[in-house]
């Protein structure tokens, strides 16, 4: 098969990101914010990835969403732009320092009151969810061993037809998914996940090359 993929460069990517439609002064914020924190910056998404959740969440109309690993707000603000009005966001994690920063530019982007923050492991408020296809839109980025128990309570709160994005599934900014001599925990547990997915007859998979990877499941519904 010929090779159908292209293989970015910086002068491709900076070309890529001013195609862009929309221009959130907040999240430029948000991003210049995370530079201050060193290399912590990188746990943030691409600005390339959130314009897509926007675009993701409102295309499929979604109402409620939840996001498990918030950090700084970055990735919550991209999912409540796609949110309407009286959409709800649920947001998991365990650091409250990080998060009260997110709160503060969330408030300042207006979208505060569509934001609901759970601070604590994310494993426990999932669990402590009522057992209800409520949500229409999950994201987990949050640690990367716990993905697939992460998975696990969201789809079963998430309505048939809705979608559950995984980030950094390719892994190649700190390992190598596909490197067999690669065998740290994280890298285990993404390929784990990535090949259970693919086989995981309860929702439809395709994975992209966007940021260091992106998944997303569709939850089928049950005459499919
Ligand atoms: C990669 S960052 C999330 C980045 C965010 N999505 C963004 O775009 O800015 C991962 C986050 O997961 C959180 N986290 C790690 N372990 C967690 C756990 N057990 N429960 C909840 N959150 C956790 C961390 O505190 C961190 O904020």
């Amino acid at each position: 098969m010929s090779d159908k993929y292209t293989t970015l460069n910086p002068e491709l990517y900076a070309y890529l990101l001013a195609q862009r439609s929309e221009r959130d002064p907040v999240l430029e914020r948000i991003a210049r914010h995370n530079e201050t924190l060193g290399t912590m910056a990188m746990a943030q998404i691409a600005p390339d990835q959130g314009a897509f959740l926007t675009v993701l969440a409102r295309a499929i109309g979604a109402r409620e969403a939840i996001e498990v690993g918030t950090f700084t707000g970055y990735s919550a603000l991209c999912i409540a732009r796609g949110l309407p009005a009286d959409g709800r966001l649920l947001c998991c994690d365990i650091d409250p320092v990080h998060t009260a920063t997110a709160r503060g530019f969330w408030n300042e982007a207006g979208l505060g009151d569509r934001i609901e923050l759970r601070v604590g492991p994310a494993l426990d408020t999932l669990r402590a969810l009522p057992a209800t296809e409520r949500f229409d839109f999950g994201f987990i980025d949050a640690d990367k061993t716990a993905y697939h128990d992460y998975y696990e309570e969201v789809l079963a709160r998430l309505r048939p037809n809705g979608l559950i994005l995984f980030d950094n599934v390719l892994y190649q900014w700190s390992g190598q998914i596909t490197r067999e001599d690669a065998t740290d925990e994280n890298t285990v547990a993404l390929r784990a996940l990535n090949a259970s997915l693919a086989r995981d007859p309860r929702v439809e998979v395709v994975m992209l090359a966007v940021g260091d990877g992106l998944t997303i499941a569709r939850k089928r519904r049950e005459q499919e």
